[in-house]
């Protein structure tokens, strides 16, 4: 994108450049920052801080962070990093894990995949340098369908609080999400979710019949007691980047902490105004 088109599409330019300095120089602390919208990779802040904050309402101490497709592991690297800040200002231990073949994308299954877009072998991965440059994730390799099935037994982790789904594919984002139809134990009531290629471009079209965004209404629908909802008070934040659009919250009604208060004690509105 030229500066003209940028100047003259980005509804707020200005604020937009400060928050990119912001983010860049790491000038001031990360909570303050945070609330600026002026960290990089926002999305995985986000969903590592909102799932911390609900973690520490709910008094529990340790939590897991997954991404599901790692590739080269810079979102990874992120999330550790991010993880690192957000356990400064809440009382919480996060867990992070990392999904992903090691050979980069299967072969698509069928239309839902998207083959237009997506090829077999795209993603490939320099395992012993990703392993390198890794501090704290745990990689579990393998195709997710099966991994998916192993991991609970495998690792016997904390629950889970927070999801970043970039797998590319319908039917490998449909294999991930059978973990959040799993017991209870293994999940924080409400999970904070980014699923990634949900906007996309002209090229890739997203939509709710294929792609990521079919196997969040495939779940949907097949799911009772639970459910992958928008949250509604981060779309109509106006201002914030795009990511907020790839956020959504697996609800599970069926959750022994699902209606545990967490809010605010005092919010009496004064009895005469
Ligand atoms: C776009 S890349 C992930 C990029 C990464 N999140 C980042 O921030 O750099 C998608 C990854 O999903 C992985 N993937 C797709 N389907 C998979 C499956 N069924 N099982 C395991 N990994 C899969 C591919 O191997 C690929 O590395």
């Amino acid at each position: 994108m030229s500066v003209l088109d940028y100047l003259m599409t980005e509804p707020m330019p200005l604020r937009r450049a400060l928050k990119y300095l912001l983010a860049r120089t790491e000038i001031g602390s990360f909570s303050f920052r945070y609330r600026l919208e002026a960290v990089r990779r926002m999305h995985y802040a986000f969903i590592l801080l909102e799932g911390a904050r609900l973690a520490s309402r709910l008094g529990l101490e340790r939590i897991s962070a997954l991404e599901f497709g790692v590739a080269g592991g810079s979102g990874l690297r992120w999330m550790e990093r991010h993880a690192a800040e957000i356990e400064k200002l809440y009382p919480v231990r996060i867990d992070i894990y990392g999904f992903d073949t090691g050979g980069g994308l299967p072969a698509p299954k069928d239309y839902r995949d998207l083959p237009y877009h997506w090829r077999e072998g795209f993603f490939a991965m320099d395992r012993p340098a990703l392993e390198r440059s890794l501090s704290r994730a745990k990689l579990v390799f393998g195709d997710v369908a099966e991994t998916s099935r192993t991991f609970f037994e495998q690792f016997d982790p904390a629950p889970i609080a927070a999801v970043a789904h970039d797998l590319d594919f319908y039917s490998s984002t449909h294999d991930a999400l059978w973990l959040f139809k799993q017991d209870s134990r293994f999940l924080l009531p409400r999970l904070f979710c980014y699923f990634d290629d949900t906007i996309g471009t002209h090229r890739e079209l997203y939509n709710d019949f294929t792609g990521e965004r079919l196997a969040i209404a495939e779940f949907n629908r097949e799911m009772d007691d639970r459910k992958i909802a928008v949250p509604h008070y981060l779309r109509a934040r106006e201002g914030w980047g795009s990511w907020r659009h790839q956020i959504w919250v697996c609800h599970s009604f069926d959750h022994p902490q699902y209606n545990q208060f967490i809010s605010d004690e005092d919010q009496q509105l004064p009895l005469v105004s």
